[in-house]
């Protein structure tokens, strides 16, 4: 049995006091023991977010990092530099860095893979675009998306990691892909990744939808054999995201 995981992905929004007192409640509603609770945060907010988890059994999380540890690279954080502050996942290749901020599926493999190396536990993203998807080429897209992700990774590895399936069409638009498109997509990563790896480590990496999750869709979509948990936006930074949590109560 995989246990269900929950990331809220709060992009880029609240200052580091908003932030702190948001995570201090909603960390104490959010923490149970049936659930992987993660609160991905922007870096400037992990000293007073990571004190207000602590007492919890929700994790911290960040968005993105760079895959050198240190060096010339103005502007970017290392994984080194998360270490420090008890970050344990990583959401890697969002569709909104792929789009605006130069993401490759060369630089998701590199991330992936520092990612482990240093001990974080990867979301790695993968999704297609509305006019993928009206092409019917859905399928072919997340394949290429999850295999090079994942290239040169060990199943050992790969077990760890969580893959976010997320099409591009339904973040933040209010469009959720319905139950069966996006356990069929799950689904049919699980099949990749049984390719890839064997059986085994394909039933044991856990695969998250996303876009535009409520507290009205979770549950329909958590019942799905192969949907094992949501990456949350817009509804993370809302009281929703309780009722996301407890989706099964
Ligand atoms: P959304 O975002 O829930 O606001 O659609 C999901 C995401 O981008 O991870």
């Amino acid at each position: 049995m995989r246990k269900k995981i929950i990331a809220g992905n709060w992009k880029m929004n609240k200052t580091p006091l908003e932030g702190k007192a948001f995570a201090t409640d909603m960390a104490v509603r959010c923490d149970v023991p049936d659930v992987d609770v993660v609160f991905c945060v922007p870096f400037v907010m992990l000293c007073p977010v990571s004190g207000a988890t602590k007492p919890t059994s929700v994790a911290l999380g960040v968005q993105n990092m760079h895959f050198e540890d240190a060096g010339a690279y103005t502007g970017e954080i290392s994984s080194p530099m998360l270490a420090h502050f008890g970050v344990k996942y990583v959401i890697i290749g969002h569709s909104e860095r792929r789009a605006y901020f130069n993401e490759t599926d060369e630089t998701v493999n590199k991330k992936a893979i520092k990612a482990l190396s240093s001990g974080l536990i990867p979301i790695v993203c993968c999704g297609e675009s509305l006019a993928q998807r009206e092409q019917g080429v859905t399928m072919e897209h997340i394949r290429m998306q999850v295999k090079l992700a994942l290239a040169g990774i060990s199943a050992d590895d790969a077990a760890k990691v969580v893959i976010a399936y997320e099409p591009i069409w339904a973040i933040g638009t209010g469009k959720t892909a319905t139950t069966d498109q996006a356990e069929e997509v799950c689904a049919g990563i699980r099949k990749v990744l049984a390719e890839i790896y064997n059986e085994e480590t394909a039933n044991q990496i856990r695969i998250q939808y996303g876009g535009s999750v409520t507290a009205s869709n979770a549950a329909d979509l958590f019942a799905q054999p192969n949907i094992d948990g949501a990456l949350v936006g817009g509804a993370s930074l809302t009281d929703d995201f309780e009722k996301i949590v407890k989706y099964n109560q």
